[in-house]
């Protein structure tokens, strides 16, 4: 197969990173995409380095193995966890991490107040330390963990409003939200909750996730490489996950549908 034919492989700890290959599929319908979902080892956010690292390492060798040309970490605690180790091992192929957007949070004005909504892992790194370092001089960034809104994507319970509503509400109990700004959802899990946070919060604070950046940071890379393809009809999905329980296959579909 001719390296342009080729797909782009996808992952994240489990369903997360689908929110992300709904955007790469919109920006670029004529891509193959597999992905991989390790649900089996969900979450990341409250495990350690090795094991994501050692769990990265399957995937990619797993996704090199089917045949990709990029491989998209649709996951921010992986990305933190490891995109060095990886880009190492993988040298002859693009690997594309995620952060969180925090930088298009306080692009426009100084003194901007700014939830950061990530995993527990995703948080204490030292990632995301030099990304506080070069923006909390001149802004307020509160970091803020969220390990349940990982499980209710997990189990299956996002279309329960109720927990969803109140899950959400008790994660910003907290915080005066008149005086935020904005809130950047770090985990790609989160994005799922994007539309119900909007309601809860209000339009006075921007919500703000990393998807599309990354969509069109994947398309530059490519297109760079000669590597975009050229068919014109709609590519192929293939839907993998670590998990045995079908429900993760039907649950991964409705929500690159939904
Ligand atoms: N979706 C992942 C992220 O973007 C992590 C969720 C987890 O497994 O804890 O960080």
């Amino acid at each position: 197969m001719k390296e342009i034919e080729k797909a782009i492989g996808v992952f994240d700890s489990g369903l997360g990173g689908i929110s992300v290959l709904k955007e790469l599929r919109k920006h670029m319908p004529n891509e193959n995409y597999i992905y991989f979902g390790d649900s089996a080892f969900a979450p990341y956010g409250i495990k350690d380095k090795e094991l994501i690292t050692n769990r990265c390492i399957y995937i990619c060798d797993l996704l090199i193995q089917k045949g990709v040309k990029a491989i998209v970490i649709a996951c921010n605690t992986a990305t933190s966890a490891c995109v060095q180790v990886l880009r190492e091992r993988y040298h002859n192929l693009p690997i594309i991490g995620m952060e969180p957007a925090l930088k298009p949070a306080v692009d426009q004005h100084s003194d901007q107040h700014v939830i950061v909504m990530a995993t527990k892992f995703t948080l204490k790194e030292k990632k995301f330390e030099n990304l506080m370092l070069k923006y909390n001089k001149d802004n307020v960034i509160y970091k803020l963990p969220c390990p349940k809104l990982v499980e209710i994507v997990e189990n299956d319970q996002l279309s329960n409003k109720q927990i969803v509503e109140e899950t959400l509400k008790e994660y910003l109990s907290s915080y005066d939200l008149s005086t935020i700004d904005s809130i950047v959802l770090g985990c790609t899990h989160f994005v799922f909750y994007k539309e119900q946070l909007q309601k809860i919060v209000g339009n006075q604070i921007s919500i703000i996730d990393g998807n599309e950046g990354t969509t069109r940071h994947v398309k530059e890379l490519l297109q760079a490489k000669n590597q975009l393809q050229v068919v014109n009809q709609v590519g192929k999905v293939t839907i993998l996950n670590s998990s045995e329980d079908e429900a993760y296959q039907t649950l991964s579909k409705e929500l690159l549908e939904c």
